[in-house]
């Protein structure tokens, strides 16, 4: 079923519920109001009877004599027959002494007994009048009466006055009543129908926005967004659903910009084989056909050997990235010396720096206690010191480290080529070369060595920053972390 005539179905169902209870409740209290108000009547006509129309005397011997004023009675009487009352006087339980004729009511003893303790009593409806005519009983009017006592002075029971009217005659006021109140529930209803499809087509309403939108991003647009009143909780739903679009279009824009970078990877790693390839080629060819004359042919060949060490190189930094990148490879680390390690590192660049008439200064306290893998802290040092080397003449390089809070900082500083905003930004990237002219020098460039630095830094918990300025030189500092809780 279709969830409007489901909200419809529920909201008409609460209306007319509560309409009901609300419309029997105020039709029970009517009527007891009625039957109060008649009543209260009635006894009104009991008590102006019972001073007009009746004496209690107490004769010379002391007996009481009892006597009514039939004329005032029947006057009485007649002035109220448009209201239908009637009365009757008895005096005791069965004799009845007004009138002398027509319908009257029997007292029960209980009533009686009750009339004797100086109570009124209430009747709702009376079936039992009795006529003479015993036939006529079952054509007799439902009558509601009251009965008042009349007490002489001893506190006797000397007469009980019983005023009567029609119960049809307040029928008639009920059957008005529920009419009208008939009349009121149809119109509620209605009412309540239109409300709740107003209600439950606003709801409906809101939810088809979501499901057009839902279907919107189920289609690639993750631009639509939902209106948010932060009203109730489809207000919150809408607020969930355009931080899942907003997360889905970052998401969707990481996975065009990883498989642009993917692209531009796969293409970059086949750029960078193509040219060994084909000078290994060339070679081979020129010898195959003996095109090569015999005194270049051990340069040719040296040269196919550098070439495939340059593409065995490749291949297995490329191994390496990816082992570090998926956290294959397992740390070892040790706290040890670095200032021992940056010595190394200088001495065996020292012959390249030469060539390219730079010097490499070290700089620092004797002994600098680090936490890292030894093999993998070399690797970066190097990396990093080569670089400055490479991209450098006739220039210093200088390599300095210190002490930073609960970590070791090392420096490698050059002024060398430098780097400028655009060029700093890729320099982790993989295959990146700042200048692609510079490719294929005698350190081999690939454009892997940053990627693996930054790669090795995060896996040690630490940090490499660069500052760079074009022709001015390059700063890089690391941090390595101290062991936890050292
Ligand atoms: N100290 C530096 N001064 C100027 N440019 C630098 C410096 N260090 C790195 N670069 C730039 O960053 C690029 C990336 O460096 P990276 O070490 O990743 O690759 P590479 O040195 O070209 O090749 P590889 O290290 O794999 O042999 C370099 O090509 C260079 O353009
Ligand atoms: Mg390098």
């Amino acid at each position: 079923m279709k969830l409007i005539y489901q909200q419809m179905i529920a909201f008409f169902v609460v209306i007319t519920a509560l309409l009901a209870i609300l419309g029997f409740s105020f039709f029970h209290v009517t009527k007891t109001l009625i039957y109060e108000n008649t009543w209260n009547q009635l006894e009104g006509y009991a008590y102006s009877l019972k001073t007009q129309s009746m004496t209690i005397e107490r004769g010379a011997n002391g007996k009481q004599t009892f006597t009514l004023d039939i004329g005032k009675l029947q006057t009485s009487e007649l002035l109220l027959r448009n209201q239908q009352v009637h009365f009757t006087i008895y005096t005791t339980r069965n004799k009845v002494m007004y009138p002398d004729q027509g319908y009257q009511s029997t007292i029960s003893t209980s009533d009686w007994k009750k009339l004797e303790s100086g109570q009124i009593i209430r009747r709702k409806s009376d079936l039992g009048w009795r006529g003479p005519d015993k036939a006529k009983v079952q054509n007799q009017q439902r009558m509601t009466d009251i009965l008042a006592p009349c007490f002489d002075q001893s506190g006797q029971l000397v007469a009980v006055i019983s005023v009567g009217a029609k119960v049809s005659s307040l029928q008639e006021s009920f059957t008005k009543i529920q009419r009208n109140l008939f009349y009121v529930l149809l119109f509620s209803a209605l009412l309540g129908v239109a409300i709740s499809y107003l209600l439950a087509h606003y709801i409906t309403k809101r939810i088809s926005k979501l499901r057009n939108a839902t279907r919107a991003v189920a289609n690639g647009d993750f631009d639509v967004t939902l209106v948010d009143h932060k009203r109730d909780e489809l207000d919150d739903l809408a607020n969930d659903f355009n931080q899942m679009t907003s997360s889905l279009k970052q998401s969707n824009e990481e996975i065009s910009r990883q498989e642009q970078k993917r692209r531009q990877f796969m293409a970059d790693a086949a750029h960078e084989m193509r040219t060994p390839l084909t000078t290994i080629n060339g070679l081979l060819e020129g010898l195959a056909y003996d095109a090569i004359p015999e005194e270049s042919k051990e340069k040719s060949i040296e040269l196919m050997r550098n070439e495939t060490r340059r593409l065995i190189r490749l291949v297995n930094e490329n191994l390496d990235y990816e082992k570090i990148r998926s956290g294959q490879i397992e740390l070892r680390r040790t706290t040890f010396d670095a200032m021992n390690v940056i010595h190394n590192v200088a001495a065996q660049l020292k012959k390249k720096a030469q060539s390219a008439g730079d010097t490499i200064e070290v700089a620092g306290p004797t002994k600098l206690p680090v936490f890292a893998d030894y093999d993998r802290f070399v690797q970066i040092m190097f990396n990093i010191t080569q670089n400055a080397v490479q991209f450098t003449t006739n220039g210093v390089i200088r390599i300095s480290a210190e002490r930073g809070y609960k970590s070791s900082i090392l420096r490698i500083a050059d002024n060398g080529i430098g780097m400028d905003d655009e060029q700093l930004k890729n320099i982790w990237e993989r295959y990146y070369k700042a200048d692609a002219s510079r490719r294929n020098t005698k350190y081999g460039e690939s454009g892997l060595g940053l990627a693996i630095v930054q790669q090795l830094m995060e896996q040690h918990g630490g940090k490499v920053e660069v500052i760079s300025k074009p022709n001015k030189g390059s700063t890089f500092t690391l941090i390595f972390p101290d062991e936890k809780g050292k």
